[in-house]
């Protein structure tokens, strides 16, 4: 059974935690006892993580503007859909499909004797994504899930024998599934180890990065990949110690930072750390090569006509989306594109402060481009 969800529009996303046969009764455990009223540790969510049993107690969390504990809110769905057009019979791609939101809200417009391919680099959530897809009826000729970097676009494209599709779709960074949960080590909001990797089958962690990176790379990746104006200390204190956890990051970079610059408010601070995770999150999933690669690989990936649409989060994204399609626009690949960046709506935001930093490009890949066939 589905968590309580108005219609099959609704941009809901059902969440699952706990995977038990469906014949067999649910295991009765003891809930964790928490100090207080509310649980705040992510595993002591108990009803917001299983919104299958607590639906009203999920939608009185989103009521609030906040978003339950391990759901994925998509951002945008609405101004994504006007971007890229989708009718029935198109093919899409998801370069990014997380909780499956927006692929969800492509799914349902594509329908009838359309296809969705849903690409996550993401091993554990995958499945979990691809399980409620097809919970909702979405079978595998309509929807598939893989599993790769959309770097690799054109081979992931090649694997389900296209070469083109009518629509991509990219919206980057970190799902909340990811995010919330501290056993992934990417939030300074919970106590995990120090890993940060969106494949932890593969690469290295951000404490094996940090322990290998010299102070100099430290600080070219804290500038680079986070615009940090601490960059020098930040590096400096990263390699005092071996760190093993975000705890241990959060504490250092607190620290430091304020018995060196006294005068630095207790938000600049924080965002300092925030800026730290950011930079060596993007450093440990090599994010902004994987942009990159997509961004070269769109042209040929897109039919001609054909849409793209994607949402960043920080201007190191941002500015390598809107350069690369200012470029394929002079040079006539693309026909039209964003003149301005698409933000979210004062009740999105409000609702989901993730989608307050978002930004949405769009591109149409033109009929008669140098890539034309
Ligand atoms: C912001 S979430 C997407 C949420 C999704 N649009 C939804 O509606 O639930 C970003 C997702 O992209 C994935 N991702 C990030 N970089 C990737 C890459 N280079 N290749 C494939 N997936 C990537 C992450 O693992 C994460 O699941």
């Amino acid at each position: 059974m589905l968590a309580d969800r108005p219609d099959r529009n609704d941009h809901w996303i059902e969440y699952r935690v706990p995977e038990r046969p469906t014949d067999s009764p649910p295991a009765h455990t003891r809930r964790r006892r928490y100090r207080g009223k509310n649980p705040r540790a992510f595993h002591d969510k108990y009803k917001e993580l299983d919104s299958e049993r607590y639906p009203a107690d999920v939608k009185k969390v989103i009521a609030s503007g906040k978003t339950p504990a391990g759901m994925h809110l998509p951002i945008m769905v609405d101004e994504v859909l006007r971007c890229l057009r989708p009718r029935a019979g198109e093919v899409a791609v998801d370069c990014t499909l997380g909780g499956g939101g927006h692929a969800r809200a492509l799914l349902d417009r594509v329908r009838p004797g359309g296809r969705v391919i849903g690409i996550d680099v993401d091993p554990l959530e995958l499945p979990r994504t691809e399980a409620r897809l097809r919970a909702s009826g979405f079978g595998p000729d309509e929807f598939v899930a893989r599993h790769a970097n959309f770097a690799g676009l054109p081979k992931a494209l090649a694997a389900e024998g296209l070469t083109r599709v009518d629509m991509i779709l990219a919206d980057l960074g970190v799902s909340s599934m990811q995010f919330d949960n501290p056993d992934r080590g990417f939030s300074y909001k919970g106590v995990g180890p120090l890993d940060m990797r969106m494949n932890p089958r593969r690469g290295e962690s951000a404490a094996q990065l940090i322990a290998r990176s010299s102070e100099e790379d430290l600080v070219r990746l804290l500038q680079e990949n986070a615009d940090e104006p601490h960059a020098p200390l930040i590096a400096h204190l990263l390699k005092l110690q071996p760190l093993d956890t975000t705890h241990a990051v959060d504490r250092l970079v607190r620290a430091g930072l304020g018995k060196a610059l006294p005068r630095l408010e207790k938000t600049d601070i924080k965002m300092s750390v925030r800026r730290t995770f950011q930079a060596l999150r993007i450093a440990v999933n090599d994010e902004f090569s994987a942009l990159d690669a997509l961004l070269r690989s769109l042209p040929r990936c897109l039919a001609p006509g054909g849409r793209v649409a994607m949402i960043t989060f920080h201007s190191g994204e941002d500015r390598r989306v809107k350069k690369a399609f200012q470029a394929g626009y002079r040079s006539g690949i693309y026909s039209a594109i964003a003149g301005e960046v698409i933000r979210s709506t004062k009740d999105e935001t409000f609702a989901n402060r993730r989608a307050a930093s978002a930004k949405l490009r769009w591109a149409v890949r033109a009929v008669d481009s140098p890539l034309s066939p």
